[in-house]
């Protein structure tokens, strides 16, 4: 009787409280990605400017990886026997990433960037966290997508270097 509830890992019924708190997680890192991807396109678009072209091609290249982490997070939400949310329960939160008036001010992109990839990080960090000991699939998944958003500030953080020299 014991060890049913034991075993199966996360998928397992002992396991269902410490998977539906993952299953939170992923769905607020889901949203987060989501919106990224939309502040990237309007960023990557808008800029005026002979600088501005090395920032909205980064941009560019970053939807795709966004995106690609966003489909990562609604695939584990999925195992974990969640369901990816609709976009009615979509709310946004990067009011530091809506586009500025004037489209060459670019350190306002810039700074946008590295505040959204900054969230992220700390609120991946959380998941690994919480996962460690408890959903070890989910922690590595998590694991490589940091890696990939700490690229991403440190390269933006190089563009704001630049620009603040300026
Ligand atoms: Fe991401
Ligand atoms: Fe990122």
């Amino acid at each position: 009787m014991e060890s049913s509830t034991k075993g199966g890992g996360i998928l397992g019924e002992g396991a269902r409280e410490d998977r539906e708190r993952v299953v939170e997680m992923l769905k607020k890192a889901y949203w987060m990605e989501i919106e990224t991807v939309m502040s990237y396109i309007a960023n990557s678009i808008n800029p005026d400017g002979i600088r501005a072209r090395e920032i909205t091609e980064s941009l560019e290249k970053d939807i795709q990886e966004e995106l690609g982490h966003a489909q990562q997070f609604g695939k584990r939400i999925k195992e974990l026997y969640g369901a990816v949310p609709g976009s009615a329960e979509f709310s946004s939160e990067q009011s530091f990433l809506q586009p500025p008036e004037d489209q060459t001010d670019l350190i306002h992109i810039v700074r946008g960037v590295i505040e959204a990839e900054s969230g992220a990080i700390d609120f991946y960090n959380e998941i690994i966290e919480f996962c460690a000991d408890r959903d070890p699939v989910t922690e590595d998944m998590v694991v490589t997508i940091l890696a990939d958003e700490e690229g991403h500030r440190r390269l933006f953080e190089g563009f704001l270097r630049e620009l603040e020299t300026d």
